[in-house]
C-alpha cells in the first residue's frame, strides 16, 4: 500500500522485495558458500574471490569459474525459483510487484521465468574485460587469450562476478526499491555479506515488514519480524501461495 515516502508512486498493489542467496539453489545442485560442504570450506576464498587473487594467479581463478560455470550447466531452477516466478507474475497482474535481488550468480531465477533479476554480485553466465569494462553473455570456459570483442585487448577476460572487496551492482535500484517495498523478505542467505546482510535493518528503519525464509536462523534471525525454516523447495512454494491468496 502507498506510505508516504512513496508520494507520487502509482503502483497500488503490494510491493514485495525478495532477496536471495545460495540456499535457494542448494536444492537445484549448486553448493552453498558456508554451509558444512560449501564452496569456502573447500577454497580459499582470498585466492579465487578478490582482484588481488586474479593478479597473482589468473589460471587459478579461471578454473575456478569454469568449474562453476560447468555445474551450472548441469543445473536445473527448482520448486522455489518457479514459485517466485509464479509470484512474480501474480503480483503483477494485481498491480502489484515482485522486486528480485539476488546475491546469486546462477540464472536460475531467468530459467524459470522471473524477470528482471537484479544480480548485485554479478552473472557467472557473462564476461567482462577490465580493460574497457564490456560484459558480454559468455557460457563458455574462460581463456587465457581470448580478445575482447569490444576493445579487442587481449588477456583481459575475467568472470562477471563482484569479487570481496568490490563494490556490489546495480546499488542505486535496490534502494529505491526497498524504499517503495511493502514487505521484505529474505530467502537461502546466511546474512553475513554486507551490504545484502544490511538490507533487513534499512527495511525494518523504514517500517517494513521482514520475514526470512531459511534451512535454519541465519546469522540476522532475530532481526526479521516472521521467520519460516525449511527446505526452500517446500518452504518458498507455500508462502508464495499464501501471499498470491490473500492478495
Ligand atoms: P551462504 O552459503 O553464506 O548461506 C546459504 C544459506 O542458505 C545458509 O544460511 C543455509 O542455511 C541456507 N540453506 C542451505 N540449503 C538450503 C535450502 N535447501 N533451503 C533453504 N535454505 C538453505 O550463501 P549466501 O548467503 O548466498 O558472494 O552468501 C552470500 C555471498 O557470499 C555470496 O553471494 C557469495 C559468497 O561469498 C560473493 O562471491 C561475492
Amino acid at each position: 500500500m502507498p506510505r508516504d515516502r512513496r508520494q507520487g508512486r502509482v503502483a497500488v498493489g503490494l510491493d514485495v522485495f525478495v532477496l536471495t542467496g545460495a540456499g535457494i539453489s542448494a536444492e537445484s545442485g549448486l553448493g552453498t558458500f558456508r554451509d558444512a560442504d560449501g564452496v569456502w570450506t573447500r577454497h580459499d576464498l582470498s585466492l579465487v574471490a578478490t582482484p588481488e587473487g586474479f593478479a597473482r594467479d589468473p589460471a587459478r581463478v579461471r578454473a575456478f569459474y569454469n568449474a562453476r560455470r560447468a555445474n551450472l550447466a548441469t543445473a536445473a531452477p527448482n520448486a522455489a525459483h518457479f514459485a517466485l516466478a509464479r509470484l512474480q507474475s501474480g503480483l503483477a497482474a494485481r498491480s502489484g510487484r515482485l522486486f528480485l535481488c539476488t546475491q546469486n550468480v546462477d540464472d536460475l531465477h531467468e530459467q524459470a521465468g522471473c524477470v528482471e533479476v537484479v544480480h548485485m554480485h554479478g552473472e557467472l553466465s557473462a564476461t567482462r574485460c577490465h580493460a574497457c569494462q564490456a560484459v558480454w553473455p559468455d557460457r563458455a570456459p574462460l581463456v587465457a587469450d581470448s580478445a575482447c570483442p569490444a576493445c579487442g585487448a587481449t588477456g583481459t577476460a575475467r568472470p562477471h562476478v563482484v569479487w570481496f572487496g568490490e563494490t556490489p551492482l546495480r546499488m542505486e535500484a535496490i534502494a529505491d526499491a526497498l524504499e517503495e517495498s511493502d514487505l521484505f523478505v529474505a530467502i537461502g542467505t546466511s546474512g553475513s555479506v554486507y551490504p545484502a546482510a544490511g538490507f533487513v535493518a534499512e527495511a525494518r528503519a523504514l517500517g517494513i515488514r521482514a520475514c526470512e525464509i531459511n534451512l535454519q536462523p541465519s546469522d540476522n534471525a532475530r532481526a526479521f519480524d516472521e521467520r519460516r525454516y525449511g527446505p526452500a523447495t517446500e518452504v518458498v512454494p507455500a508462502w508464495a501461495a499464501e501471499v498470491l491468496a490473500g492478495l
